[in-house]
């Protein structure tokens, strides 16, 4: 069964809205966690627009379950998670000028960088995921770069607007899903989810965690974190 780990970096953008210390996404984790989140993630930007480094720091010391840590394959991200050491790392693609991590990593042309990135953080004991579109060559290329996770971008099925196209999409996922485990990698996946399309995904027996964070985090702005997440983790059973 797929198991929730949520993304608290819409909690930092609330802060960082006004520069000051609240809401603090350290307290949301927490909250998270006693809700039965069976992770944390967050993504340090380059621009740090919502999640900060302090925020990496508290979370590594607080967090009890597993911290992913979204980050770019730059010198300075290598850096900054050499010295916390998260349970996890996920490489994304990173645009200043997007609002969310619009596209996946994309493995296939990067390949000799993201390779030197993933045995420079694996030879630190930190596992590392690459977030990539439900494509066969960027999931070998994954392979060929010795990560241990791929994290399926749900991004466009979750934008899909017709049956047709979201059962397209959702066939892509699967097949994905199932071509990485034969190749011997973990499988994570994650963007866009929400109450009303994760049931399919959760029900694909390959996808080990699910990080879903703006749907939980817009929902508990009216319910409260403890409830959101508690009915997010009963659409995952
Ligand atoms: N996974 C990755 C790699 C992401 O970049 C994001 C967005 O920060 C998510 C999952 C969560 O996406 P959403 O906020 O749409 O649930």
């Amino acid at each position: 069964m797929a198991v929730l780990c949520v993304n608290v970096d819409h909690v930092a953008t609330l802060r960082e809205a006004r520069k000051i210390d609240e809401p603090d996404p350290v307290g949301a984790a927490i909250i998270c966690e006693l809700a039965g989140a069976r992770g944390i993630t967050i993504h340090l930007r380059e621009d740090r627009r919502h999640i900060q480094e302090r925020d990496l720091e508290v979370l590594r010391k607080v967090v009890k379950t597993k911290l992913n840590l979204e980050m770019a394959a730059t010198k300075e991200m290598v850096r900054i998670a050499l010295k916390y050491k998260p349970d996890m790392a996920t490489l994304v693609p990173e645009r200043r000028q997007e609002v969310t991590t619009e596209g996946g990593l994309d493995v296939v042309r990067y390949q000799r960088r993201i390779k030197g990135v993933v045995s420079t953080l694996q030879s630190a004991g930190i596992p590392v995921s690459l977030f990539i579109i439900p494509r066969k060559d960027q999931v070998l290329a994954s392979k060929k770069v010795g990560a241990t996770f791929i994290e399926i971008h749900t991004g466009a099925y979750a934008n899909a607007r017709t049956e047709k196209a979201i059962e397209r999409e959702l066939k892509s996922i699967v097949e994905m899903a199932k071509y990485a485990r034969e190749l011997g990698l973990r499988v994570n996946a994650g963007h866009g989810l929400n109450y009303r399309n994760v049931s399919p995904i959760a029900s694909i027996p390959e996808i080990e965690d699910l990080n879903i964070g703006h749907s939980i985090i817009s929902y508990s702005v009216f319910v409260g974190i403890e409830r959101a997440v508690r009915e997010m983790i009963a659409l995952l059973r």
